[in-house]
């Protein structure tokens, strides 16, 4: 593993650390994420360039295929350096049409981190994530159930920490009167700010925040704003996206996803850019 300076340095998980610069696994499957990618290799060279480029986090889930992004991780990382941590999720699985029901009863959780464990070749995962709510966004329901069952595995030794993904502020604080979290993954970007509140709370308690969709997700980032910035400080749209995010708070980690290594090396290196306040009040107001 490269012992390159990522930028935004490192944030602790718990026990293990990070880089704050990761890597979102997600869009290595194919269309909609559902099946094999149309370039395996270069799904392989996308995992191995982010190694060697010295990110240690990656996120995936099995839903994502499924099954898709866990097997191609194991056979581009297998055995994996000890400073790589692989963060997953569990809670939705997939249908026919390439929806995301949810599958969050004991019986279910359990087979799903056993699926992890099995298709990454781990003995122990990580990190591992509840996702609730559903596509359209975070959902009222009670977490107590599903995220005691994961407590369970983690008692077994089958998890080193949980987190809880898509979810409302209510659910994070119901989650962690259960067990500790060590991280909170919602949808967070320049433009969509709903979560400031939380992130600043849980900064201050020493939790990461990681936004899904830093980049817009199936609908990149557009704004005439960010565009403006972006010309002023020649770089892209994307790095003054990620920049902004790193800057924004430091316990915001970074997992944005890509299928070509040459985004990948343009996002590290554009991240890297400083803003001024001037160029962060800027970008504030696109989320207003
Ligand atoms: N917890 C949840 O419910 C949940 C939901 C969604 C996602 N996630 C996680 O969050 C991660 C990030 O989300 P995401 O990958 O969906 O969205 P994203 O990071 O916001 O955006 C990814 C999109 O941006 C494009 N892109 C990346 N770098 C680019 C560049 N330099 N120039 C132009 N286009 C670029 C990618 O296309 P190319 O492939 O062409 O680069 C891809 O289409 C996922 O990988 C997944 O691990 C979690």
């Amino acid at each position: 593993m490269a012992s390159t300076s990522l930028p935004g340095g490192t944030w602790p998980l718990g026990d293990l650390t990070v880089t704050r610069f990761g890597y979102g696994a997600m869009q290595l499957a194919g269309p909609w994420v559902m099946g094999p990618p149309a370039d395996h290799d270069g799904a392989l060279a996308v995992l191995r360039a982010a190694v060697d480029l010295g990110i240690t986090h990656i996120d995936t889930a099995d839903a994502y295929g499924p099954r898709v992004t866990n097997q191609l991780i194991r056979e581009a990382l297998h055995p994996y350096h000890q400073d790589l941590h692989i963060v997953t999720k569990v809670g939705a699985t997939r249908d026919a049409q390439g929806g995301w029901p949810p599958a969050r009863d004991p019986r279910s959780l359990r087979r799903a981190v056993h699926d992890n464990l099995e298709v990454l070749g781990l003995e122990t995962l990580d990190v591992v994530n509840l996702r609730l709510g559903d596509a359209e966004g975070p959902q009222p329901e009670p977490v107590a159930e599903a995220f005691g069952t994961l407590v369970d595995l983690q008692r077994d030794g089958l998890i080193r920490h949980l987190g809880v993904s898509n979810a409302t502020p209510g659910q994070v604080a119901e989650a962690r009167s259960i067990a500790p979290i060590v991280c909170v993954q919602n949808m967070y970007n320049l433009a969509h700010r709903h979560d400031d509140t939380l992130i600043d709370e849980l900064a201050a308690d020493g939790i990461a925040y990681v936004p899904f969709f830093p980049l817009g997700g199936f609908s990149p980032l557009q704004s005439s704003a960010l565009s403006a910035v972006a010309a002023r400080l020649e770089t892209t749209p994307m790095s003054a996206a990620l920049a902004w995010l790193l800057q924004r708070s430091p316990n915001i980690l970074l997992i944005p996803g890509t299928s070509k290594v040459a985004h990948l090396r343009e996002n590290v290196a554009g991240a890297a850019l400083r803003l001024a306040p001037d160029d962060v009040a800027e970008l504030d107001e696109i989320g207003r």
